[in-house]
């Protein structure tokens, strides 16, 4: 879901419409754009996705005032009736918005009880409280500041005014808003990938600010109305980073650019001797912290699981891993001196950002590890460490979680070498065997696609089961298999499988073994052996040095820690073929979104 906004000398359509193909990969299930001329505004909205949009869309109206949205639902069905832009009943006033408004329905019954609402959304109610306080004689800037001061909730906004032509009113609180700057002309999206095509120059806006964007001016206030000036940043994004080129989707290109990714990685971390280095406030955070707690969701949280590992044993911190929606109001009591780190490849996920918010006035002291600077949670945390995958696009995370282990095991080494505890092995040389492993894996595509159609062609469900790190890379290839080929999928320790779960297989389950970790392959081969004999169709990926006669796939062999950046992809790939095969979309699974900004 997000919202993009342009106002200026060219016509607005287009370019709306190509700033909400950009933001297609956060996932959204309708959409729609409302463009103001001096004939007045003119809506419209689409079920389904942005070409569908694009049919609806008058050719003939050309206007160079808009505001666009693409919707993923919260509150009411996904439909044309309850995608944005939602209009006030006089139809006077013209509103998109990400977010949840929490108390829109006292606002309607105390509001607004004589007011007969369109749609099913909590965003209706805004746009009914400024055309309401502006019938009360209020100017359009005051109404909405008057609606502003009344919600509770998380928005981003963008609303226009028939009445004038000129303006473009905004505002935003915990969703993700920024405002691009131009010549003779100014944007409005919730990512600056949306508009990099007509500005790289964007103005960071902060919670509870309200913005009066015109073509040539861009006016930031608090709600108070006290004026607030800041400079524009410029947005590193390179438009060639977010395009498919040949690919035919966004994910393959992004699982091949996984060695590239880890090469930038270890260069940004390195100093002028070649030594991996981490900024000394950092550093200072893991060496006074008596525990760290991760906070993730997702594949990220998948990514926390195997850096605990990497901190425990490298660094020698006891660490925790949370789910972030339920650490929110179910926080674990606390050590006396505990470091937070938050990982997020968006940096805009909001179950992470509520924990974040409440860590911050309890007082502690938080990192974020993320791919996008500037970020929410980068902002909002006292430290944070980049992932330099370059732009994520495909729904389905990949190079962010090879990237976030990745770094998750330089903060680890660095902070163990800052202790004065000896590693044993030298990092960058172990993180450039990576590299050089995930390209060769990179390059057996065929074998993949092989053991997905032999494997999950026409499967209902399949097991993912591994110990120790296997056991964590399993969780994610799970993950990966469900969100994109809709198989039903589970990862399992395997020694956990036999007290439930196994009586789930049947005469040729598919059951993908991870053997990687020499203290526990026989044991888990004991596993395969237990759902073999139950009729289970076993497929063993293992490591060199590890394999046996019985293995689907043999991976190359990287340092013992390190397995997890180069087991997950064939498990990638696997899922890719399997989603493939199915005709599934694989860049933009149905249901999902890439950031999710609600709670
Ligand atoms: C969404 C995405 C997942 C992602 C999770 C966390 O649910 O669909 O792929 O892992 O959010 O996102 P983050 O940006 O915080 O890593």
């Amino acid at each position: 879901c997000g919202i993009v906004g342009y106002i200026g000398t060219q016509d607005t359509k287009e370019i709306l419409l190509k700033g909400l193909e950009k933001l297609e990969y956060r996932g959204y299930d309708s959409a729609g754009i409302a463009v103001q001329n001096e004939e007045g505004v003119h809506v419209f909205k689409e079920k389904g996705r942005i070409a569908d949009l694009r049919e609806v869309v008058a050719s003939d109206v050309s206007a160079q005032t808009g505001i666009g949205h693409t919707r993923w639902a919260t509150h009411g069905a996904p439909s044309r009736h309850n995608a944005h832009p939602h209009q006030s009943t006089s139809g006077r006033f013209t509103l998109v918005h990400n977010g949840v408004i929490e108390n829109y329905s006292i606002l309607k019954r105390e509001y607004l009880a004589d007011v007969t609402f369109e749609s099913d959304t909590d965003t209706e109610v805004i746009v009914q409280l400024v055309d309401k306080f502006s019938k009360e004689g209020l100017s359009t800037e005051e109404a909405f500041r008057a609606t502003l001061k009344l919600v509770k909730g998380s928005y981003a906004l963008a609303l226009i005014d028939a009445e004038n032509e000129e303006t473009i009113f905004v505002a935003k609180n915990k969703s993700p808003l920024l405002v691009g700057v131009g010549d003779t002309f100014n944007v409005v999206a919730s990512d600056a990938m949306a508009m990099i095509q007509v500005t790289d120059q964007f103005l960071e806006l902060m919670d509870k600010e309200m913005v009066i964007v015109t073509r040539n001016e861009v006016t930031i206030q608090s709600l108070e109305g006290e004026i607030r000036t800041r400079e524009p940043y410029t947005a590193e994004l390179d438009a060639s980073d977010i395009e498919k080129g040949t690919y035919p989707h966004y994910m393959l290109k992004e699982i091949d650019e996984q060695p590239l990714v880890m090469r930038k990685i270890i260069q940004a971390y390195q100093n002028d001797q070649n030594e991996l280095t981490i900024d000394a406030d950092i550093l200072a955070a893991m060496d006074q912290s008596d525990r760290v707690y991760i906070v993730a969701c997702g594949t990220s949280y998948h990514a926390g699981l195997v850096g605990k590992q990497f901190i425990e044993k490298l660094a020698g911190v006891p660490v925790e891993v949370h789910v972030a929606s339920e650490f929110v109001y179910n926080m674990p009591l606390l050590s006396e001196k505990p470091l937070f780190i938050f990982i997020s490849q968006s940096g805009e996920t909001a179950d992470s950002r509520a924990v974040l918010v409440e860590v911050k006035k309890l007082g502690h002291k938080a990192l974020t590890i993320t791919n996008v600077p500037g970020s929410t949670l980068s902002r909002e945390a006292d430290y944070t460490l980049l992932l330099h995958a370059g732009p994520e696009i495909a729904v389905a995370s990949t190079k962010a979680y090879t990237a976030q282990i990745a770094v998750l095991s330089i903060l680890s080494a660095v902070t163990a070498k800052a202790k004065g505890r000896e590693l044993g092995f030298d990092l960058v040389t172990e993180l450039g065997i990576v590299a050089t492993a995930m390209e060769a894996l990179c390059d057996q595509k065929e074998e993949m696609e092989e053991i997905a159609r032999e494997f999950l062609a026409t499967t209902r469900n399949c097991f993912f089961i591994g110990r120790s790190l296997d056991y964590y890379v399993g969780l994610e290839g799970a993950l990966k298999l469900k969100e994109i080929s809709y198989i039903q999928a589970e990862g399992f320790a395997g020694g956990e499988l036999k007290h439930g779960t196994i009586a789930l297989i049947e005469e040729g389950t598919p059951v993908i073994a991870l053997s990687t970790q020499e203290n526990v392959d026989l044991s888990i081969r004991g596993n395969v052996k237990e759902v073999a004999a139950r009729g289970a169709n076993p497929c063993i990926i293992s490591m060199k040095g590890l394999e046996t006669e019985e293995d689907r796939f043999v991976l190359p062999a990287v340092h013992e820690i390190l397995t997890p950046l180069v087991s997950v992809i064939p498990l990638q790939l696997i899922s890719y073929y399997a989603a493939l095969h199915r005709d599934c979309d694989v860049d933009k699974p149905r249901n999902l979104a890439k950031s999710v900004t609600v709670e």
